[in-house]
């Protein structure tokens, strides 16, 4: 495995296998956990070289968020980057100009729900950068996890939209034995906030079963679910049901449209998202 830390570099190093190897990307902000090896795992199954890119992207944090504190730890995971048979690993100590980006890509309608409401900005910042990535490492398939929806539903539309020559893979979201959503933020959570973090996910199966059973309406679904977060001290940022291609709100399920629920709260400092699919019988 080599690791490359300027665009010159893993240029130089990709530059050989061009045409004449499958290239998969997996882009992440690194302090890897199984979600994201299962990404790499994926990715390795379906080309011949891997890359992974490891960078905390300033531009899709907010000016109060945890860009500061966002856990870096780069040597666990080049050694599990080795494990996994990573060919190579991105490694950027910075992306911009020191006066950062003057020209920026804007993600629109997919972007004005969820996060993108809740944290402005944030997708305007992932789209620049993975288009940065993109261009540097020109992959022929990039995969992303569906634990981050609205990312993956924001990236095929930029592939599309731009008409990028990148096939997007999305995997399901990999979760702790109790049903915690993994993340690179887990690891912040207090021994009590570890504890209620479990509503989250508790709370959108308590939706699919009450789906399952037929129930369509979405504000009696939304209102199970907050039962369950409100006995645990948890108010959402949102909680919301959605269309999973266009991510239009619903306000009924029905048999022919997929629907997804939606959901982030803030644990202390630490801001936590998940989200499943919704089934009528
Ligand atoms: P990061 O949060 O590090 O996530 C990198 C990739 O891992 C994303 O595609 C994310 O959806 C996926 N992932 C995270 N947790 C997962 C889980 N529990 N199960 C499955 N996949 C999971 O997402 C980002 O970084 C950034 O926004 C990035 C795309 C790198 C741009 O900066």
């Amino acid at each position: 495995m080599r690791v490359a830390h300027t665009t010159a570099e893993i240029r130089r190093q990709l530059k050989p296998l061009r045409g004449r190897k499958t290239i998969a990307f997996v882009p992440t902000m690194g302090c890897l956990h199984e979600g994201h090896l299962s990404l790499i795992r994926k990715a390795k199954n379906l080309a011949d070289i891997v890359v992974v890119s490891i960078y905390v992207n300033p531009l899709q944090f907010g000016p109060n968020e945890d860009l500061d504190s966002y856990p870096r730890t780069f040597d666990e995971d080049a050694r599990l980057c080795a494990a996994e048979g990573v060919d190579l690993i991105f490694h950027p100590t910075s992306l911009y100009p020191k006066s950062g980006p003057k020209i920026t890509l804007k993600a629109t309608k997919l972007s004005d729900c969820l996060c993108g409401a809740s944290r402005p900005g944030h997708f305007d910042g992932v789209v620049t950068v993975v288009n940065i990535l993109f261009n540097i490492v020109q992959p022929d398939i990039a995969i992303f996890g569906e634990k981050d929806w609205q990312q993956l539903a924001i990236i095929g539309r930029m592939i599309s939209d731009l008409q990028m020559p990148i096939e997007v893979v999305g995997c399901p979201t990999l979760r702790e034995t109790d049903g915690l959503a993994m993340s690179s933020r887990n690891r912040h959570l207090s021994d009590e906030e570890r504890t209620a973090a479990i509503c989250l996910s508790q709370s959108l199966i308590a939706m699919q079963k009450l789906a399952l059973n037929g129930e369509s309406d979405v504000d009696s679904l939304k209102r199970a679910a907050m039962t369950i977060l409100t006995d645990a001290g948890i108010s959402p940022l949102y909680l919301d049901v959605r269309s999973a291609r266009s991510l239009k709100a619903k306000r009924k399920l029905n048999t022919s449209q997929p629907a997804r629920v939606f959901i982030a709260a803030k644990l202390g400092d630490t801001r936590l998202i998940d989200n499943m699919p919704l089934q009528l019988a």
